[in-house]
């Protein structure tokens, strides 16, 4: 991890894994801009992050709201002549049999609207930006997506938040494809379980081994500063392969697995 301390547009910043990022980040020398919907967290993620030795800057802003974006980014522009990393961390999850939703699309849409929607609306809101700061050589703009292990596996029970996070893998490709040649590359984070008011809002999940924020937080500053294509476990790479080759042999041998491990898991919580 070499990379000169730069400037970080970082959403779902106001608590999880996007704050323990910022807070590193801070620590390494980096300017990092906040945001997400609540101000008074974004302010406390802030102060950690100047007593971290960072500069940090709040935005609170519903990033499902296509003004409100706008105002931010124009905000964000003004503010920095160069902006090095945008990571469109933020995101809301659920855990809804399919056939619990036949009368619940707004689950799937509500999701897209935020998981998806939101990171492609910002990555286009500052992709001009991105490309001429690459042409006249100040350095183009790295997007660093927080995705899931999850769908990397044949996992039940998250047909919303997983295929919205399916769209944004391939966006990322499709960027990465389109303008890594011209200076805009992206990164890709597969996280494992992390122990956040996230994974939190499942009950089961508290008796399940996770990575810890900060660890997770991690992942993301190696994602902003290493710049790789993707940030996985092994399991999840291993996991991945095997789906391509033997999609229909791993999905019969792991959701049954799947299915006695969330029993487990509700015993121990009884
Ligand atoms: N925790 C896990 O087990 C896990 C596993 C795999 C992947 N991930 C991914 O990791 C990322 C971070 O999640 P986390 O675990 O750190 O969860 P978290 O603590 O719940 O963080 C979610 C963040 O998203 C922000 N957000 C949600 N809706 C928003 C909106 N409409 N506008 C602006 N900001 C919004 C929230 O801020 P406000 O409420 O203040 O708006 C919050 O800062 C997500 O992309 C998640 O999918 C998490």
């Amino acid at each position: 991890m070499s990379r000169r301390p730069g400037v970080a547009v970082i959403t779902g910043a106001s608590s999880g894994i996007g704050a323990e990022a910022a807070v590193q980040l801070g620590a390494r020398g980096w300017t990092v801009c906040l945001l997400a919907r609540r101000a008074d967290e974004l302010a406390d993620v802030a102060e950690r992050v100047r007593a971290a030795g960072g500069t940090a800057s709040t935005h609170p802003v519903d990033l499902t709201d296509d003004d409100a974006t706008t105002a931010v980014v124009a905000t964000l522009l003004e503010a920095h002549p160069v902006i090095d990393v945008l990571v469109n961390n933020a995101a809301r999850s659920i855990r809804r049999p399919i056939r619990e939703s036949v009368d619940r699309l707004h689950d799937y849409e509500r999701t897209m609207a935020i998981n998806y929607l939101a990171a492609v609306r910002l990555t286009l809101a500052l992709l001009p930006r991105f490309l001429e700061q690459a042409a006249d050589g100040r350095g183009g703009g790295h997007v660093v997506f927080s995705s899931t292990m999850s769908s990397q596996l044949p996992i039940p029970l998250f047909s919303a938040y997983l295929a919205s996070k399916a769209a944004v893998e391939s966006f990322a490709r499709s960027l990465r494809a389109e303008h890594g040649h011209a200076g805009v590359t992206t990164t890709v984070v597969y996280f494992p379980m992390v122990r956040t008011e996230m994974s939190g809002a499942t009950a089961i999940y508290a008796a399940m081994p996770m990575m810890s924020p900060r660890k997770a937080g991690g992942w993301l500053v190696k994602a902003a500063v290493d710049r790789p294509t993707r940030v996985t476990s092994l399991a999840g790479a291993a996991s991945e392969a095997g789906m391509s080759i033997l999609p229909g042999v791993l999905t019969k041998v792991i959701t049954p697995q799947l299915r006695r491990m969330d029993r487990r898991l509700a015993r121990r919580t009884r």
